[in-house]
């Protein structure tokens, strides 16, 4: 989850290498660092512990020169996150950076310390340079010392080496996490994700896992481990470079909140039409046998995709009367799970990258079962091991909390628990297009709980300072009480609970007094009374309710502190228009604690390691 950035060219590298890191900072931020090859000849590193502002004020004092360099924000996994563990590292005239991890990092350690090498920090990192620069010593030529360092490795990484020996050129190799080559005209970029290149050109190439690319100024050559070339064509980025930016808001995070209509808009386009009751996706998404093959579904994910996937849950069981399991990916292969030909799994990931879902969808592939990936990342590695792709089209989701993914998720769910339900038959067209048309209201819908930002704001005032958070729903929206919940405590560190409502008298009750805000989720369905009960239970302990309902009836406003009115839609919809508010909710806390909204203390955007 590090981010990666090289360039080589005849621009001052370390302007676009600082540009680049900027661009991938969410992806983990405790320590940065840059190396260049001076006008000289000699490899010259600057490296600071937290944030890029403090490796920017180190360069602003010792600047680095050079047209190629490497630079690297880094998210600690081998050693503490300090100036001597950040990256690059640094072997003779090798320097290397890295994301993922080394597993055979104790062997190798204790084998070129045995060699006499003199080792500098607690990182795998810097094993692989002191590889590097052995068989370069040994007379290898710096494409082949790279290359056999890499078989060398166990584990899921990617690397990027520069070497004095050979200034012109970088050199970059993956088995898991991702690197992209951006391709520009006599000059040529590696990152680890797309962002950090848009800004110079959209001509770019994945790298596969297994490969390596030498890559300078003007020319690239791909290959396997085992040196066999690789031909690929670059293929254009569509993506706007402002898509990227924070087009005016201060926080990344408001922005995708305010971009959730056109997310919403984009995950639609083709695959519904008002007035139709087809859900057409761009391909089968179905074992080759159809609905009728599937015995079980199983969802695996991590954090708020595992919340999605809980809704996923409920409407596809709901829909298609198939059973499905929801698990977290961290521990769904290590229970022992039933999985067979008969068991579609649904990996969902925002990032395509989460080590563990990753893990949880090999085992699947290894016993026979279907897999699914809804994912907002093309060609990431939750896509490419998935027989089918259900791609979310929300853009690059900066900020590390979800918000605009996760609706996108949601709508997807939605989207394919019809799709699915039809295809079996259990759906007439006309219930199909009626469960459709109140999706081509959403972006409206959300438009409008957007303009309620104002009295949310005041709302937050209200109760910045609170130590902990109660949320409540119950059926469809008890997942959603849970993502207000995870919203709250990741941005504003606040401590936060989501429960079910109706579970509330058996344990959470005891800590609602006066001090406790309780949020609750209270739509206009077949359970409004039953949370209305469950709400006269924190009454009457003098908590403070917050409400978020489609339905402000005169008890509820005798019981509630506050309302938050969204507008009504369809009840399986609900949990969409419930997400908004609670976002912004959180947001506005935050926002009046002062925290680091965008990159809350000890979260990453996407996590590459189990
Ligand atoms: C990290 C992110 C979360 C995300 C989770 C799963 O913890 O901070 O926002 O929900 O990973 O990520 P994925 O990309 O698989 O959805």
């Amino acid at each position: 989850m590090c981010g990666i950035m090289g360039y080589v060219g005849p621009s001052e590298a370390c302007p676009i290498l600082l540009d680049g890191l900027a661009r991938l900072e969410y992806r983990g931020y405790d320590s940065a660092g840059v190396a260049t090859i001076q006008k000289n000849g000699t490899l010259e590193l600057r490296r600071a512990a937290g944030k890029l502002t403090n490796l920017r004020r180190m360069l602003g004092e010792a600047p680095l020169s050079g047209h190629i360099g490497i630079g690297h924000t880094r998210w600690a996994t081998h050693g503490r996150p300090s100036a001597e563990n950040a990256h690059p590292h640094k072997a003779g005239p090798v320097a290397v950076i890295h994301n993922g991890i080394v597993e055979n990092y104790l062997d190798l350690r204790t084998e070129l310390l045995s060699r006499g090498h003199q080792l500098s920090s607690e990182t795998d990192t810097e094993l692989i340079a002191h590889l590097v620069e052995e068989h370069l010593k040994a007379g290898r030529a710096f494409g082949e010392a790279v290359r056999e360092t890499v078989q060398r490795l166990r584990g899921s990484f990617s690397i990027v080496v520069m070497s004095e020996t050979s200034p012109g050129m970088l050199i970059a190799a993956k088995t898991a996490t991702p690197l992209v080559l951006g391709i520009g005209e006599g000059e040529n970029f590696i990152a680890s994700d797309i962002p950090a290149i848009l800004a110079h050109t959209r001509n770019a190439i994945v790298l596969e896992d297994g490969e390596l690319a030498e890559i300078g100024a003007d020319s690239v050559r791909l290959m396997r481990f085992d040196g066999t070339a690789v031909e690929r064509a670059p293929r254009r980025i569509e993506w706007d470079a402002v898509a990227v930016t924070k087009g005016g808001f201060r926080h990344y995070l408001r922005k995708e909140i305010n971009e959730q209509p056109q997310a919403w808009i984009d995950t639609l386009a083709g695959r519904a039409d008002p007035g139709s009751p087809r859900v057409n996706f761009e391909m089968d998404l179905l074992p080759k046998g159809g609905p009728a093959v599937i015995g079980r579904i199983v969802m695996v994910s991590a954090g708020a995709s595992w919340i999605t996937s809980q809704v996923g849950k409920f409407v596809i069981e709901d829909l298609a009367g198939i059973p499905v399991e929801v698990d977290y990916s961290s521990e769904y292969r290590y229970r022992r799970p039933p999985i067979d030909e008969r068991t579609m799994m649904i990996a969902v990931s925002q990032s395509g990258e989460t080590a563990d879902t990753l893990a949880a969808m090999e085992e699947g592939a290894r016993r026979g079962a279907h897999l699914l990936a809804i994912t907002n990342t093309v060609d990431s590695s939750i896509a490419r091991k998935a027989n089918a792709q259900l791609y979310t089209r929300c853009g690059p989701e900066i900020s590390v909390t979800t918000t605009k993914c996760f609706l996108t998720q949601l709508e997807s769910s939605y989207l394919f628990a019809i799709h699915l339900a039809a295809k079996m038959g259990r759906l007439k067209d006309a219930d199909a297009e009626q469960m459709l048309r109140p999706m081509f209201a959403i972006p409206g819908q959300v438009k409008a709980i957007l303009k309620l930002e104002p009295q949310i704001q005041q709302i937050a005032r209200k109760f910045a300072t609170a130590h902990d958070f109660l949320f409540l729903g119950r059926g469809i929206n008890y997942p959603i009480a849970l993502e207000g919940a995870l919203k709250l405590k990741e941005i504003s560190y606040i401590h936060a609970e989501g429960y079910s409502a109706g579970e509330m008298k058996h344990g959470p009750i005891a800590l609602i007094d006066e001090k406790l805000p309780v949020v609750v989720l209270i739509p206009n369905d077949d359970l409004f009374e039953k949370t209305l009960s469950n709400l006269r239970e924190v009454q009457s302990r003098n908590g403070r309710i917050i409400a978020v309902t489609d339905r402000a009836t005169d008890e509820l406003k005798a019981i509630a502190h506050e309302i938050i009115e969204v507008p009504a839609t369809s009840r399986r919809l609900t949990p969409v228009l419930m997400t908004v508010p609670l976002q912004l909710l959180a947001y506005h806390i935050a926002a009046e604690r002062g925290t680091d909204v965008d990159q809350p203390r000890n979260l990453a955007k996407a996590v590459t390691v189990e």
